[in-house]
């Protein structure tokens, strides 16, 4: 049985700065972070935009186009969770309007618990093939400001459905996956910012790379030349570069721009959304794929520090373009509104208040939704 991607949809904030005004604020070369990051900007969500409305808003899509009816199950992968009970996809079902059967659970495990819910997903699907599950990822990458981290924020959602014999991609059953307890990037309950060893990271990254590639070509019997593109974990363009380049060696500049380049295409302008940004890949991939991919295999790397990395893969679906969104994507980020950096200070430093009394917060562009503020510890949102 085909189980796989149905249909899937993207969202990041209204608002994004750009990374050579960063550059300019901090006294850095802009190169580096355009050549040596490469990073063009960064989305920047507003005080009423969250995890939830993302979520929300990149979910909405699907249920606008009839993709949501039938869905059993919402698995919501985060890890700028807004609370530590209540489960974030359970303001995404009442936004939604979900049916009252429905399982809803958020999962955790840094950048890489969206591929454990596709996981989990597939296996609810093969039990019952007629059903179908929504997968969110919904993140804000955020690190302290002046750090190196800084230049590599970011937001984003991706919203995907889990179905038999799906529209877009089939998911093979082999995957390589590989985990290790060691702290290259945390965030301790009482941080609103990401810790994080830099250069650490990107080490572990390639080291579980290379072991679940290892384990999934054994298992396969595939090698670098079944795929027709590769799309990575992207908590910055240059990051799935180095990945791709430490598996393929020696391999030119042009054939690296060939597999990888059109999945980095939303990832340069929405930077890092964590748990989204490999999903956010295979959708930048499919909407900017000049060539039909009707067929093709493409090999997937999801990672998530701490840390479990999974190599896996999927077949696209004959067909899949009429099921994409390219330009509901593509109008989202042209019209996105750039932000000073006096703007991008001011909203860094806005922070939710925790005392318990009624705030309500300003109304900035968002989607569909907003967090239109708290109340009694309570967080309210509303439909625009
Ligand atoms: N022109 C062109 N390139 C330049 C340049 C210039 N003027 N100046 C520097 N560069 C290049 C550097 O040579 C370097 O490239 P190479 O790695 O190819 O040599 C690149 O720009 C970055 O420069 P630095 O290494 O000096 O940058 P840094 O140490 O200040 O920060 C970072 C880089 C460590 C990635 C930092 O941004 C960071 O900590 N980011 C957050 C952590 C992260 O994203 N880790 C990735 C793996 S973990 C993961 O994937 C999970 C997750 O989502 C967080």
């Amino acid at each position: 049985m085909n189980i796989g991607i149905d249909q899937i949809s993207f969202y990041t904030s209204q608002y994004f700065l750009d990374l050579r005004t960063l550059a300019e604020a901090r006294g850095v070369d802009p190169d580096k972070y355009v050549i040596g990051i490469g990073q063009s900007t960064m989305g920047i969500p507003p005080p009423d935009e969250d995890v939830v409305t993302m979520a929300a808003s990149a979910a909405v899509q699907l249920k606008e186009r009839g993709a949501l009816d039938g869905v059993e199950t919402l698995l919501f992968a985060t890890e700028s969770g807004v609370d530590q009970s209540k489960a974030a996809g359970m303001f995404v079902h009442g936004l939604l309007g979900l049916p009252e059967r429905c399982r809803v659970v958020e999962l955790k495990q840094a950048c890489y618990s969206a591929t454990a819910a596709l996981r989990m997903a597939m296996g609810l699907v093969a039990m019952r093939p007629k059903s179908k599950v929504l997968v969110i990822a919904s993140d804000i990458a955020r690190y302290e400001l002046g750090s190196p981290g800084e230049s590599t924020q970011g937001c984003g959602a991706v919203a995907f459905t889990i179905s038999a014999d799906p529209r877009v991609l089939s998911i093979d059953p082999e995957a390589g996956f590989y985990a290790d307890d060691v702290m290259d990037f945390w965030r301790p309950n009482y941080l609103s910012e990401a810790q994080v060893n830099g250069k650490y990271s990107m080490l572990i990254y390639i080291k579980a790379l290379k072991a679940a590639w290892k384990q999934y070509a054994e298992e396969s019997g595939r090698s670098l030349d079944d795929f027709a593109r590769f799309c990575y974990h992207i908590p910055f363009t240059r990051m799935a570069a180095k990945a791709h380049q430490k598996l393929a060696r020696g391999i030119s500049d042009e054939d690296l721009e060939k597999v990888i380049g059109e999945s980095l295409i939303y990832s340069r302008e929405a930077g890092n959304c964590y748990t989204a940004s490999l999903y956010v890949g295979i959708t930048s991939l499919l909407d900017n794929a000049a060539e039909d991919l009707s067929g093709k295999r493409i090999g997937l790397y999801s990672y998530g520090s701490g840390c479990v990395g999974e190599f896996f893969s999927g077949v696209v679906r004959p067909g899949y373009r009429d099921a994409l969104l390219t330009d509901e994507h593509q109008t989202l980020l042209s019209e996105r509104v750039e932000l000073t950096f006096q703007q991008y200070e001011d909203i860094y430093h806005y922070g939710i208040p925790t005392d318990g009394g009624e705030h309500v917060f300003p109304q900035y562009r968002t989607g569909p939704f907003r967090f239109a503020g708290m109340e009694s510890h309570k967080r309210i949102y509303e439909r625009v």
